[in-house]
């Protein structure tokens, strides 16, 4: 079975009519949007805001009515993929270089539910490189101070070019031996002159969908779930 499939899946049964919701990014959340797109022609009512250009394609095509930050403050509900989820939930986003939108439509919603597969699950992060977004303008300096916090820092690239960010931005996938402290290290990078974002989302994600080889587990922070949208 496709795991990313009924993770992705299972999360549109917690989106009710009337929502406003949050659509992160990735090859999980697109089943996801798929569903939606199924839910919204037999009559669902939702308005979605997409984290990235390529969601927002996807949305469009499945028939999802779009809105944006200009008529709504604040989310029902976001749905995201992660590229590393740890015990506490803490989680390194950006492998598709989404990292900022994702960040703010998980930031200002009132539930955040993470869609994975198990190969995600981690002890500890920092297998995965942190994608951390900066400016264009002298990002090799930037590039400089990130490694001076202990990382190798790799600009990243798409086929030979330079990767652009929705955003217009660079994005540096920082390689650091572990990730122990989660919190001092966003701190310590967020204050950089020159980074945007980092793809460290700490302590933002309510609950989280795993898919299996042979079914979902719904996962929230106090446990393992009966699997029932409330
Ligand atoms: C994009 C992201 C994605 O959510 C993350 O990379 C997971 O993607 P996928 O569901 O394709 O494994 O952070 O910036």
């Amino acid at each position: 079975m496709n795991e990313k499939k009924l993770a992705g899946e299972k999360a549109a049964e917690y989106i009710q009519n009337g929502m406003t919701i949050g659509l992160g990014s990735g090859s999980t959340v697109y089943w996801t949007i798929q569903k939606l797109g199924e839910l919204v022609s037999q009559g669902l009512q939702i308005k979605a805001i997409p984290s990235s250009m390529e969601t927002e394609r996807l949305a469009k095509v499945a028939g999802i009515p779009l809105t944006s930050f200009f008529e709504v403050n604040e989310l029902d509900l976001s749905i995201d993929g992660a590229d590393e989820v740890d015990p506490t939930f803490n989680l390194i986003k950006g492998g598709g270089g989404a990292l900022v939108r994702e960040k703010f439509i998980d930031s200002f919603t009132r539930k955040f539910i993470i869609v994975v597969d198990e190969s995600k699950l981690v002890t500890e992060l920092g297998s995965f490189p942190l994608p951390v977004e900066v400016i264009p303008f002298g990002w090799e300096v930037t590039n400089k101070t990130l490694a001076e916090l202990g990382c190798i820092p790799v600009l990243r690239k798409e086929n030979d070019d330079i990767f652009i960010s929705d955003n217009g931005n660079y994005i540096v996938d920082c390689h650091f031996p572990t990730i122990d402290d989660p919190i001092s290290l966003h701190t310590n990078i967020k204050q950089l002159v020159g980074v945007v974002e980092t793809g460290l989302f700490i302590d933002m994600a309510d609950m989280m969908i795993v898919g299996k080889k042979d079914g979902v587990e719904i996962v929230t922070k106090k446990g393992i779930d009966e699997g029932k949208p409330k």
